[in-house]
């Protein structure tokens, strides 16, 4: 079970003078369970990627292939079917809201996709579940009287409650405190943990790197990097061109193979940057 995407092309207002290709022949294969960070200057497509993934845009050349199905030549009564199975979250889903109360909200895609009121109940509160909502207290709250980090949750536990396979995210953390950020990522985590597929744009390669296992990064509408975790240090210098640098801890490790001395640079984590240093360095003493 994977998404394809065979050489996929995407212009946006094509045939009129303000005519621009967004994506340009772009292929890629994300396997069921990764977990996938897709970042790039402004501009560079990620949002036009998301977008024709869910079907919501449908590229003029090459095919999108959803576990076996091109969606690319789905009819339009099947699109819901893609829709539940391919989420996308918005970078400001808040934006979108509309209904009076959070419950409303979250239920409004489950009743048009014709669950029965109690399947629709139990998914609203598996949702607000997920995203740490308490369904007593928030299911009849005002959606204006929340927080920037509650609404962003109740956006995530709309896709949620749909119980897609694959997630994307569009900048979900996007002008959240700290805390808010934190709180997001973890229940993306989660998700990911229970076998969602999850592709998810954003600028910071630092919080991305914490949940992600690969690292897309593109350019122009194109693929320009395609990374595994622990392969960032070793792309440190064509990151850098692309305007994107490496966690601090895989800029560490290649900083000091550039410096002559033999270090292990395949590394995704802190602790793992920490133990090719002490390797190095045997005599360093904990917490140095
Ligand atoms: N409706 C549209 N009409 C014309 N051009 C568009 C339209 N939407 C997007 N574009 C252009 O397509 C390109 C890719 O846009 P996209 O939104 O996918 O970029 P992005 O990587 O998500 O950027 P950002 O980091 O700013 O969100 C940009 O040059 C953008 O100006
Ligand atoms: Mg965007």
């Amino acid at each position: 079970m994977s998404i394809l995407l065979e050489k996929v092309t995407y212009v946006y207002q094509s045939g009129t003078p303000w005519q621009k290709t967004a994506l340009c022949d772009v292929s890629l294969a994300i396997k069921k369970g990764d977990c996938v960070g897709i970042m790039g200057r402004a501009g560079a497509g990620k949002s036009t990627l998301l977008a024709v993934l869910n079907g919501l845009l449908k590229p003029q050349k090459g095919r999108v292939i959803v576990d076996g199905i091109d969606v690319t030549s789905l009819p339009a009564h099947k699109m819901a079917f893609l829709r539940q199975k391919v989420g996308l979250v918005f970078q400001f889903p808040e934006e979108q809201f509309f209904a009076p109360t959070v419950y409303e909200e979250i239920s409004f895609a489950l009743h048009n996709a014709g669950f029965t009121r109690g399947e629709v109940e139990r998914r609203v509160k598996d949702a607000m579940d997920k995203v740490g909502l308490d369904y007593a207290s928030f299911k009849e709250r005002s959606l204006y009287t929340l927080s920037s980090g509650e609404k962003r949750r109740v956006g995530l536990a709309t896709v949620l409650a749909l119980k897609p396979q694959y997630l994307l995210l569009d900048e979900p953390t996007a002008a959240l405190d700290y805390e808010g950020r934190e709180k997001i990522y973890a229940i993306i985590r989660e998700a990911n943990k229970r076998g969602t597929t999850v592709i998810i744009v954003a600028h910071n390669l630092e919080h991305l790197a914490n949940v992600c296992n690969r690292i897309i990064i593109l350019e122009e509408g194109r693929v320009a990097l395609d990374l595994q975790l622990e392969e960032l240090a070793l792309y440190a210098e064509e990151m850098e061109r692309l305007g994107i640098y490496p966690p601090f801890h895989h800029q560490v490790v290649h900083k000091l193979q550039k410096k002559g001395l033999d270090i292990n640079i395949y590394i995704k984590t802190r602790e793992e940057a920490a133990c090719a240093v002490k390797k190095l360095f045997p005599s360093l003493q904990e917490g140095e």
